[in-house]
């Protein structure tokens, strides 16, 4: 197959999407790689129709890579995931609402471009964590213990569109979810708003109501490659947080799964979002497969 990767500079060494990349090339496969934020692009040749089979996206919220996909995708190229998908969770003030609008657990969410309107937010709501809509791997995320402790315009990470939540009780370890080829797999992780937990990565098992929210996930925002990270509240888990396309860190076999189900979705095709989370169950990674697909309770 020919696969288009787009990688933005923020990933250009890591594992996840490197040795994806490697991982395909070995079995056979050609693969392109695009910098969308580090070189000039020839748009019309660049997006040209049929020369790919799959384009493949891995960059960080608000570059210039979604732009690229979309463009893809509209003269009918496969996306892996579905880019109108990916702007779905890239916003999080956006992803609040639909998750809220099919009765996943959200916190309440109020979203200001400037963070002194939070001010109106009632005070019974605080502690509030205030996050920039567009935000990942935990940047610019505060905890607000009061409204006199709020943020101004002018701080770092405060400058966009931002969003507040009252902060939901946990024990500073986040549970975060990831979907690959439709098997679920849970990790632990400390979470950012608690740095000084002594918390080991690792894969722990999944819940029923954990793995149907997960599941749920992947069909409301029409997600195939995702992750979600969790919070354990004293009413049950809440969902903070959707990424497309996130680190897959402590999954077994991570490089060589990603790669199997970017394959899978690009022979699917470009109209079948979502369709991961209900695919039957995972194939061989490839010929000469290595290990056999474990834990997962989707
Ligand atoms: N409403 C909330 N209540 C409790 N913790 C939260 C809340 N929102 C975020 N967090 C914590 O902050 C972390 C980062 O927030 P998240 O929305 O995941 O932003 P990012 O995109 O930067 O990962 C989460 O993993 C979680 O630990
Ligand atoms: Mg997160």
């Amino acid at each position: 197959m020919r696969i288009c990767f787009l990688v933005e500079e923020q990933y250009r060494r890591d594992g996840m999407p490197v040795d994806v990349i490697r991982q395909l090339s070995a079995w056979g496969h050609r693969v392109d790689v695009l910098r969308p934020g580090g070189s000039l692009l020839k748009l019309s040749e660049t997006v040209r129709a049929g020369e790919h089979d799959a384009w493949v996206l891995k960059t960080v919220s608000g570059g210039p890579g979604l732009t690229l996909l979309e463009a893809a995708a509209n003269v009918g190229l496969t996306t892996v995931n579905d880019a109108r998908s990916i702007r779905g969770v890239r916003d999080k003030a956006l992803a609040a609402v639909i998750a809220e609008h099919h009765g996943l657990p959200v916190p309440v969410t109020y979203a200001a471009a400037r963070p002194e309107e939070f001010a109106e937010i009632p005070a019974a709501a605080y502690p509030l964590v205030v996050k920039p809509a567009d935000g990942s791997s935990g940047r610019a995320v505060r905890l607000v213990p009061s409204p006199d402790r709020l943020p101004t315009a002018g701080e770092e990470g405060m400058g966009g569109m931002l969003i507040a939540q009252p902060y939901v009780p946990n024990s500073g370890v986040d549970l975060k979810v990831y979907c690959v080829d439709g098997e679920l797999y849970a990790t632990e992780r400390c979470s950012p708003l608690h740095p000084g937990q002594p918390v080991r990565e690792r894969q722990v098992p999944l819940t029923a109501e954990v793995a149907a929210i997960a599941t749920e996930v992947g069909a409301v925002f029409g997600l195939d490659l995702y992750g979600l990270d969790i919070v354990l509240g004293p009413d049950g888990p809440v969902l903070v947080d959707v990424n497309d396309f996130p680190s897959f860190r402590q999954v077994p076999d991570a490089v060589a799964r990603v790669a199997w189900a970017i394959l899978r979705l690009a022979d699917a095709g470009p109209n079948r979002a979502g369709t991961a989370a209900t695919a039957p169950g995972p194939g061989p990674f490839a010929p000469g497969r290595t290990a056999a697909p474990v834990g997962g309770a989707a």
